[in-house]
């Protein structure tokens, strides 16, 4: 991991125009991705993530409204690019997407190697021959067999529909991938053999990642980073390893009980009480709070801004300089379950 941040993104705000009032989806979230490092966001269903990448990329549906004080990519400042600009020299060639259904993205009526080529053509001068040996190349690298280039998506299972995406966005050699949810929707034996793949593209390649999912043990296992959202915030960032063996936020430590760890085969998982929270009007308060175990009276009236725990680590709770009591209650179902 190089020290340099690819990605600067602060205090990035997303909300939803809806008949029932805005929807905050995404709130105050700031991070850094560095070169050749995988950045992991971790977070239960609908509490932003796909909203937060649509933002950065500008595919927020019509009444999605994005605002942010930086959104800084290799320098440049891609909160004044100009549309066209931004679509032509950054989406794809410099950000690509591997979209959450990504394996339902491809257009049924081409032939799957073909639509891989147009969106190479469709950047870079070169002739169809090369593109398709670039193709070749791609589907080596994500363990596709290099004939299956001229078959179509229905001939493809759902893993082998999700390998072409990623050689898809593979193909322009882009500074930074963006993965949202790769493996979700796959039966759990073709999960393992795409993040089995994904890690060796990460090995093999210099570009920086962005793995999203819900599934806290494969971040775990693929990244070198963390950021951990809850109702639309990022609750605690840190190192891979300091998270896992230091974790701070009541919110994470829930998510750890939830998991199955793969080192900590056998332990009783513990689910987190309660519901994700509603996003709708302006949040006044920790949105943790209705499932928090260690909630004290502050946590009902002011959302907790970011403290700094170490150099990378830093958590949005009130309790932070408690983390290490809070950390053993965590470890008992009875805190989860019983307290309230
Ligand atoms: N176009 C939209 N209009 C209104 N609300 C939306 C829209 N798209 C998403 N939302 C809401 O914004 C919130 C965040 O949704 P988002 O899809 O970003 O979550 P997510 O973390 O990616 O969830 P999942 O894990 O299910 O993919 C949710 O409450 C969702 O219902
Ligand atoms: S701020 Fe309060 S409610 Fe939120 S996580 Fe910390 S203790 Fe729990
Ligand atoms: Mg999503």
């Amino acid at each position: 991991m190089t020290t340099k941040a690819v990605l600067e993104v602060r205090d990035l705000n997303v909300r939803y125009n809806t008949s029932a009032g805005p929807i905050h989806a995404v709130s105050e979230v700031s991070f850094d991705v560095f070169g050749d490092e995988v950045f992991g966001i971790a977070g239960e269903s609908g509490c932003g993530k796909s909203t937060l990448i649509r933002a950065l990329l500008r595919l927020l549906s019509p009444n999605g409204i994005c605002e942010s004080a930086v959104i800084s990519f290799k320098g440049h400042d891609l909160r004044t690019m100009p549309d066209r600009e931004f679509r032509k020299d950054i989406l794809w060639r410099e950000i690509s997407l591997v979209p959450q259904s990504a394996m339902n993205s491809l257009n049924p009526v081409y032939r799957v190697g073909a639509q891989i080529v147009e969106a190479i053509r469709a950047h870079r001068r070169c002739t169809r021959a090369t593109a398709r040996e670039r193709v070749a190349e791609l589907f080596d690298v994500v363990g596709l067999q290099a004939d299956l280039m001229d078959s179509y998506p229905h001939e493809f299972s759902g893993g082998m529909r999700q390998r072409a995406m990623i050689a898809m966005a593979l193909a322009l050699d882009p500074a930074l991938i963006i993965m949202d949810e790769p493996t979700t929707g796959l039966d759990v034996l073709v999960q393992e053999r795409i993040l089995r793949r994904i890690r060796k593209i990460r090995d093999a390649i210099a570009s920086s990642i962005i793995l999203i999912t819900h599934d806290i043990a494969v971040i775990a296992e693929m990244c070198d980073r963390i950021a951990v959202m809850y109702g639309g915030r990022f609750m605690e960032q840190a190192r891979s390893l300091d998270l896992f063996e230091s974790p701070h936020h009541p919110y994470t430590l829930g998510l750890k009980n939830a998991f199955p760890s793969i080192h900590a085969v056998g332990a009783e998982l513990i689910s987190i009480p309660g519901f994700p929270p509603g996003l709708i009007g302006p949040q006044t308060s920790c949105p943790f709070e209705p499932r928090c175990p260690f909630r004290i009276e502050r946590c009902a009236t002011e959302t907790p801004q970011p403290v700094t725990i170490t150099e990378q680590h830093e958590i949005r709770c009130f309790r932070s300089a408690e983390a290490e009591s809070l950390r053993e209650l965590a470890k008992s179902k009875a805190t989860w379950h019983c307290s309230n």
